[in-house]
This record gives structure tokens, C-alpha cells and sequence, in this order.
């Protein structure tokens, strides 16, 4: 079975992104067969999973005849990076409202959404969402035509890239004749899980998708997924209810806070640089990834069950984020 939308789609991404074996570090980690999907290999300026996502939105945002993308995030945020390349390729405006002050050198993210032409805007964290609202109202007033995305592009017009994608690696994985006991990936607007299950649950296959929540405490980002994925479905044309206890969150790793570097994401990003030659990010994929590490060594029983009874091949789902590893340097090495 293949999935179809009726939603209209605005190609960004180089798809389908690879899919491989972990070799070396499965076998450093004793653990079993660990497999990496690349969306940190979509193509748009860094890649991420915001192609992904940005591939509906924009697509949404021209048929809806609007010329300019509003959006929000933190200043090391790689949604807004991947929403100002998105705009300049859809040739449309871009407009960024930033929680906290411009630093006096910009680097990582925030560099690249002023080469990709962004208009920035800075405001406190709390007020980010009022004041893009202004911001809509000024730009209707001054005669544009804004697109409003929400935090992570995680709407069901986002989270449908999502849903294809689960068809894309279902795809890969059959060609591989393999079986992923779990599919782990970092969640945090809820965008990327929710497509994930969504996709999962309409193409009848049987995938165990785990999200290592980033900043979320489990039983909200469970719910907020199961809300969400329902929306996706219902979008799609595939009406389900999705409840809460659907969806396998863990929030073990939250560390400090929301972008804060700790030794879990530390090690997770030098373990895998040094052994495979793929670069994790600070704030996402590195803790999501030392999540994975921590539970593969000290606490296997809270993976999802083998269905054989033995975990054999584990599917991590990199999510992309590179460009902030430079904002990140002196807490790296
Ligand atoms: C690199 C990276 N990974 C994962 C995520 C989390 O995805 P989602 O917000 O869809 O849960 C983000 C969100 O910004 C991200 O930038």
C-alpha cells in the first residue's frame, strides 16, 4: 500500500535520504544492530528535518497566494534556518522572530538566516508568539501576504512530511529485508514523531517509534503527539483518534533544560564523530542519541519489546542540527 495527499507539496529536499548500518559503534556499544536514517542529508542549507516539514508548508503557503514565511524559534534555532533558505528558494520573503538578544558575533544558525536574507526580529521567550501576531498584522497592513508557521512547523500541514517519510523508510527497510525492533528519533515540537505515527498507523506497518523528548515532560509530549498525529490523519483523509498511551515517549534525558550541552550530549556527539564520521547536533540528535546509548547499556527494558524477543536492529532517526555545533564550541572540546 502507498500513501497519497491531498496537500499541495513544494519539493526542497534531495529524497529519499540515505538509509545504513552503525557498524563500528553497534559494535562498541555491544549492542544490537543500530541503523541511521540521514535527514541531516535533506540538502536544504545544512539539512534537517524541517525540509521535510517546510515541503508542505511552503507548498500551503503558495497556494495560498502568500509571498512572505513568518515563523518563530530560539536564536540557535534550525527550523527558522531551514524556513529563511526555504523562502529564498520558493522565492518569498522571510520574516523571524527570536527569543533572547542578538549576540555580537553572529555563528552557527543564526549566521546563516542572515546570509540566506531573513529579516530578524528579537523579542523575550515568552512574548515570541505576540509578537509575531504584530508582526502579521504589520505585514498585512504594509500590503503582504504572510504564511504564519508555527513553533517547528509542527501543524498538520508540517507533520505530513513526516507521514511520507515513514513510507520512505518502510520502503528502504523492505528493500533491506530488515526490521526495525524500534525506531528512535528526538521530539520536541512533536512534528516529526507525530508524522512518524500517523504514517505508520496508515500504512498498517508495525513500527515502534520511540521519541527521546528534548524539553518536554512525557505524559504533555504524549499527549500533545497523540493530538497532533490525530489532526495529521484527519488531514491526510485518514480519520483516527490517537490516544496518549500510544506514543512511546521517554523523558529521561532532559538534562538541564532545553539547548543546555551536558556529558550526555558530549559524548553521544564525539562517540559517533570519532567512530562513524557523522556529526550529531548540541541541542537534538545529541541528546537523543546519548538517550538511546543510556538505555541500550543501563536500561534495556525501557526500549519497546523485540518482537522476537531480542533486540536486533534499532533505527535512529537523525534529525540534522549540525550548524549549531559551531555556535557550541567552547562547551564541545
Ligand atoms: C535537529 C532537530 N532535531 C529534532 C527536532 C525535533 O523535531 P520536532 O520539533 O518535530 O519534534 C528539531 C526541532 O527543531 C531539530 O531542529
Amino acid at each position: 500500500m502507498s500513501l497519497t495527499t491531498p496537500l499541495s507539496r513544494y519539493s526542497l529536499g534531495f529524497l529519499p535520504t540515505p538509509l545504513h548500518p552503525l557498524n563500528r559503534i553497534s559494535a562498541e556499544l555491544d549492542s544490537p544492530q543500530l541503523w541511521i536514517k540521514r535527514d541531516d542529508q535533506t540538502g536544504l542549507s545544512g539539512g534537517g528535518n524541517k525540509t521535510r516539514k517546510l515541503e508542505f508548508l511552503v507548498g500551503d503557503a503558495l497556494a495560498q497566494g502568500c509571498d512572505t514565511l513568518l515563523t518563530t524559534g530560539a536564536v540557535q534555532s534550525n527550523h527558522c534556518r531551514q524556513t529563511a533558505a526555504a523562502a529564498a528558494q520558493a522565492g518569498m520573503a522571510c520574516h523571524l522572530v527570536l527569543g533572547g538578544e542578538p549576540p555580537a558575533q553572529a555563528t552557527g544558525n543564526l549566521l546563516l538566516d542572515r546570509l540566506l536574507g531573513a529579516e530578524l526580529h528579537w523579542t523575550t521567550r515568552e512574548n515570541r508568539l505576540n509578537r509575531l501576531r504584530e508582526l502579521e498584522a504589520e505585514l498585512r497592513a504594509a500590503g503582504r501576504h504572510p504564511y504564519f508557521i508555527t513553533y517547528g512547523g509542527s501543524d498538520p500541514v508540517g507533520a505530513a512530511g513526516y507521514v511520507l517519510a515513514l513510507e520512505e523508510v518502510r520502503d528502504q527497510c523492505r528493500a533491506l529485508k530488515l526490521t526495525p525492533d524500534a525506531i528512535v528519533v528526538a521530539s520536541s515540537s512533536g512534528g516529526t514523531q507525530a508524522g512518524l505515527v500517523a504514517g505508520a498507523w496508515a500504512l498498517g506497518w508495525e513500527a515502534s517509534i520511540l521519541g527521546i523528548s528534548i524539553d518536554e515532560p512525557q505524559a504533555a509530549l504524549q499527549a500533545h503527539v497523540a493530538a497532533l498525529a490525530s489532526h495529521t490523519a484527519a488531514g491526510l483523509g485518514r480519520p483516527h483518534t490517537f490516544a496518549a498511551d500510544d506514543i512511546l515517549v521517554n523523558a529521561d534525558y532532559l538534562g538541564g533544560g532545553y539547548g543546555i550541552l551536558g556529558d550526555l550530549e558530549r559524548e553521544a556527539i564525539t562517540r559517533m564523530a570519532r567512530a562513524e564520521g557523522i556529526l550529531l547536533d548540541p541541542v537534538y540528535t545529541g541528546r537523543a542519541f546519548g538517550g538511546l546509548m543510556d538505555l541500550l547499556r543501563h536500561r534495556p527494558d525501557r526500549l519497546p519489546k523485540a518482537t522476537s524477543g531480542k533486540l536486533q536492529n534499532i533505527l535512529f532517526w537523525h534529525t540534522g542540527g549540525q550548524p549549531a555545533l559551531y555556535a557550541y564550541a567552547p562547551g564541545l572540546v
